[in-house]
C-alpha cells in the first residue's frame, strides 16, 4: 500500500479543502473588478489536482491553460536553467494571468516562467503556490497566493510525487527516508 511508504500526514483532505476554499476566495475578492475573470495556468503535472481544486473555488471567469516545465541539474542543486515542454495555448496579451504550481522550492522554475510570461506582456502576473519551502530558495520569487509554508522535508500526495508516484493520496504527506534513501 501506497500509505506504508508515508512517515506521516501533514496536511489531511479537510485541511487541504479548507485552505484552498479561502484561496479561492481570496483570488475572487482580488479580481472581482475585472470583467473578463482571470487566466489561470497550471503548470503540470504536479499542480493538476491543485488546479481543479482551485478553479471550482474561484466565483469568476477562469480560462484554462498548462504548461509543462522541466529544469535541468539534479535533485539537490538547480542549475537555473528551465526549459518548456509545453508552451500556453493562448495569448495572454492583456490578460490577468495567475501561474498555480504545487511547491516552490529552490524557486528557479517560477523565476522563469513569471519572467517569461511578463514577456508575452501579460497585463499581470501572479503566483499561487498550495505549498512553499522557504528553507531551499536559491532564486527570490514573490509567492502572492501561499497555500502553506513547508519544512524541508519530501513530500508526496496531492499531485507531488516521487518518481512519479504517490501523486493520487489525497492527503499531502512526508514520505519515508528509506524509499529514496
Ligand atoms: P524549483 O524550481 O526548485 O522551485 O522546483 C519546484 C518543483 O520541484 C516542484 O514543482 C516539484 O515538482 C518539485 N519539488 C520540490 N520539492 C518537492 C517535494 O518535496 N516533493 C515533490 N516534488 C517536489
Ligand atoms: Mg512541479
Amino acid at each position: 500500500m501506497m500509505r506504508d511508504d508515508i512517515e506521516k500526514i501533514l496536511f489531511d483532505e479537510e485541511t487541504i479543502r479548507k485552505r484552498v476554499k479561502e484561496l479561492g476566495e481570496e483570488i475572487s475578492r482580488d479580481y472581482k473588478d475585472v470583467p473578463e475573470g482571470v487566466f489561470c495556468v497550471g503548470i503540470l503535472k504536479g499542480a493538476a489536482i491543485f488546479y481543479t481544486d482551485l478553479v471550482r473555488q474561484i466565483s469568476l471567469p477562469v480560462q484554462f491553460d498548462f504548461m509543462i516545465a522541466s529544469s535541468y541539474g539534479n535533485a539537490t542543486e538547480s542549475s537555473g536553467t528551465v526549459r518548456i515542454l509545453k508552451d500556453l495555448d493562448y495569448d495572454v496579451r492583456g490578460r490577468h494571468v495567475i501561474l498555480v504550481e504545487d511547491i516552490i522550492d529552490s524557486g528557479t522554475t517560477m523565476h522563469y516562467l513569471l519572467d517569461y510570461v511578463l514577456l508575452r506582456k501579460a497585463a499581470s502576473v501572479k503566483l499561487c503556490a498550495f505549498l512553499n519551502k522557504p528553507s531551499r530558495r536559491t532564486v527570490e520569487v514573490p509567492i502572492d497566493y501561499c497555500g502553506f509554508d513547508v519544512p524541508d522535508e519530501f513530500l508526496v500526495g496531492y499531485g507531488l510525487d516521487y518518481a512519479e508516484k504517490y501523486r493520487n493520496l489525497p492527503f499531502i504527506g512526508v514520505l519515508k527516508k528509506e524509499i529514496y534513501a
